[in-house]
């Protein structure tokens, strides 16, 4: 397995990174997840986008031109790792760089960005596509810039293990008495044949997923509505679904042990579904 690092290809298990970096030392860093089919990234520059966004919005400056080399370095690196035919996901991290001594403030002069990809092979939770997957809640305990995609995932990872120790598949975090999305997706509801999701905003990811989801709910003629459910509501909803770049489209049947609506995925999740495999996968993938 081949993975690139601060400009050159190497091999993962001798690729290293300074102790001093400020991703290992603060997580002080952006990164980013593309799903690949037979070789396209889906929905390539809306994650360079949002890449792009996140470390200005934190202060990373890695050059234009390396930036704009990225796709390529994706491409190359999907071809040494003879992964350009079947299901990929690429890896993308870049933290403010390696400086010492260690301050809260930011290295003066600034140091160069590192710059990690990787790539593996991909396989879709294809049995909780189709069944659902079981969530509970717990309390969204992260910062107040959500919208920010930083490698600082604590909070993130701590939930899904509890999840995965209550023998549920994923959370649903709860602010304010308002489901914002779960630690590794955003999420939707269903109730009376209108679509929900908790508006984008400083408290969630946008993700990318749940812009293609909203464009599919334009062409279905699905109404949406970009309000927050309450968590008090989960009990009454028709349906309920995760969505993101390795969840893909998974709807939740049961929350807190307790069955949403009859317990079974629902036909506006299976029909929003049929649309966005169609798009990733027929090619259809502006
Ligand atoms: N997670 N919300 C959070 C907190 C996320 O971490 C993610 C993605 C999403 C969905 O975003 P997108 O549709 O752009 O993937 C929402 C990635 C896949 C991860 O951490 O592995």
């Amino acid at each position: 397995m081949e993975i690139y690092l601060n400009g050159q290809f190497q091999k993962l298990e001798t690729a290293c990174i300074s102790v001093t970096d400020r991703g290992f030392i603060f997580g002080d860093g952006i990164y980013e997840v593309i799903r690949v089919v037979k070789g396209s990234l889906f929905r390539e520059l809306d994650h360079l986008k949002r890449l792009k966004e996140g470390l200005e919005g934190i202060g990373i400056h890695p050059g234009k031109a390396q930036f704009e080399q990225l796709p390529e370095i994706c491409r190359d690196l999907l071809k040494r790792n003879e992964l350009m035919n079947g299901e990929a996901v690429i890896y993308i991290q870049i933290t403010r760089g390696a400086s010492w001594p260690r301050t809260h403030t930011h290295p003066e002069p600034p140091v160069s960005p590192t710059v990690y990809i990787n790539t593996s092979t991909f396989n879709p939770y294809k049995e909780l596509h189709s069944k659902g997957a079981k969530a509970i809640t717990e309390s969204d305990v992260r910062w107040t810039r959500c919208n920010l995609k930083t490698t600082q995932l604590l909070p993130n990872t701590l939930s899904r293990e509890r999840a995965k120790n209550a023998g549920a598949d994923n959370v649903i975090l709860v602010r304010d008495g308002m489901i914002t999305e779960s630690p590794n997706a955003n999420i939707f509801a269903v109730k009376n044949d209108i679509l929900y999701t908790y508006p984008a905003s400083n408290y969630i990811l946008s993700g990318i997923t749940r812009k293609v989801v909203l464009e599919i709910a334009v062409r279905l003629q699905i109404p949406v509505k970009d309000t927050p459910i309450s968590e008090f509501d989960l009990c009454n909803l028709d349906e309920l679904f995760l969505t993101g770049t390795t969840t893909d489209i998974m709807p939740i049947t049961m929350a807190n042990g307790k069955e949403i609506s009859n317990g079974k995925p629902g036909p506006i999740v299976s029909k929003i579904q049929q649309a966005y495999n169609e798009m990733m996968y027929a090619g259809r993938n502006p």
